[in-house]
């Protein structure tokens, strides 16, 4: 057998030959959708703050109070003695936003997906999820043990096919979609979903993580999603009817056998979700910035506040974004595998806190370069 580090040169080697090396830069992110990098200052696309609320005085204050009362971290599983009384509220508000009858607290949006699908699936049943769909839910289909179909993206017919031939054969069926798509910034048709979920008798799971904040989408039975993007911290969530819920806490492993979120962070997260609710001016802004991008490049209109720029490979995904970093704005490249090969991508992602002139000028360079 050759040696670990032999293998790790050849692979990365291998990684830089094909321009898909991933490299981790410090970066500060500054107030106002700003990041500072060693030498730099870029207004950044790369963000999914949506709303700014990282930032927000509000919400830094509930974290402070937060820390004094109940210290740094939650000391146990929220099963032993880690479920200190901000989660309580936290829950409310989440499941109040989501119009369900609860909601659970998970570390992160991955940790979510991965306790929660495993939970409802396993040997014998079958998951039919969006060819798109994000790595963590992927990851959890493959740790149920659940047979594992994809249908085309967005494509019904093509879920009805991939229903019709293989739901009879198994238990359990769980469809699975992203109501936002990550690097795409469509937007699932979650009603003819649930449509098929009832004529299959299969249960729909959404995972919500580019929705909550910036656009709401029908509801799923299972609605999964992350408080790490608009609204601005750290940790996921599920949310469902109470029965579901109850469930989960039995079940799902990635919230019985870890330690809970710091009540910073669940007090943060739950002054950013009243935020959310309370002030749809707010939450109106960041499609609306995403929709003056789109209007630059004469494309149709965004459906949400992610806008995918496809440059073909890899190597001009890095270019462009370099191309972009020299102009003072952070667009990062993303390359398989994080999306098929040959659909390299800027991905633009909008906030609240973009200016109508750094729209203008960001698209201007995209599409003088030829890139869009
Ligand atoms: C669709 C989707 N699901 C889940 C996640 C994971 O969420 P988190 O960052 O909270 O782990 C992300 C992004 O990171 C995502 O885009």
């Amino acid at each position: 057998m050759p040696s670990l580090d032999d293998v790790a040169t050849a692979r990365l080697a291998r990684a830089r030959d094909e321009h898909l090396l991933r490299v981790l830069r410090k970066s500060t992110r500054r107030p106002g959708g700003q990041v500072a990098r060693p030498g730099m200052e870029l207004i950044s696309f790369s963000c999914n703050d949506y709303l700014g609320l990282s930032h927000d005085p509000r919400v830094i204050q509930a974290a402070h109070q937060a820390l004094e009362d109940y210290g740094t971290g939650a000391g146990a599983s929220r099963l032993v003695t880690g479920n200190h009384p901000l989660y309580d509220s936290l829950e409310r508000l989440i499941a109040q936003v989501k119009g369900t009858e609860r909601a659970l607290v998970f570390g992160s949006g991955f940790l979510a997906n991965l306790g929660v699908i495993p939970s409802l699936v396993g040997p014998g049943d079958l998951i039919v999820a969006d060819r798109l769909c994000h790595a963590s839910m992927f990851d959890a289909a493959r740790m149920s043990r659940a047979v594992l179909a994809t249908f085309e993206h967005n494509d019904l017919a093509d879920c009805a096919r991939v229903l019709e031939t293989k739901r009879p054969r198994h238990g359990r069926c769980l469809i699975m979609t992203e109501t936002v798509f990550s690097m795409d910034g469509d937007r699932a048709p979650i009603v003819e979903l649930a449509t098929l979920a009832s004529e299959h008798d299969a249960w729909l799971l959404t995972d919500d993580a580019h929705g909550l904040g910036v656009c709401s989408s029908a509801a799923a039975e299972i609605q999964v999603g992350t408080l790490s993007k608009a609204v601005g911290g750290y940790g996921g969530y599920v949310a469902g009817s109470a029965a579901l819920i109850e469930m989960l806490i039995q079940k799902a492993h990635t919230l019985i056998y870890t330690t809970g979120l710091p009540p910073a962070t669940v007090a943060a997260a739950a002054r950013a979700i009243e935020i959310i609710r309370d002030e749809p001016n707010l939450v109106e802004k960041p499609i609306a910035n995403a929709r003056a991008f789109t209007e630059h490049l004469r494309r149709p209109p965004a459906s949400s506040a992610i806008v995918p720029v496809v440059v073909g490979s890899a190597e001009r995904a890095l270019e462009a974004s370099a191309f972009l970093e020299e102009h003072g704005f952070l667009v990062t490249p993303i390359r398989p595998p994080s999306v098929p090969p040959g659909t390299a991508r800027l991905r633009f992602a909008f906030s609240a806190s973009h200016h109508p002139e750094s729209i203008a000028r960001v698209a201007a360079l995209t599409v003088d370069r030829g890139f869009a």
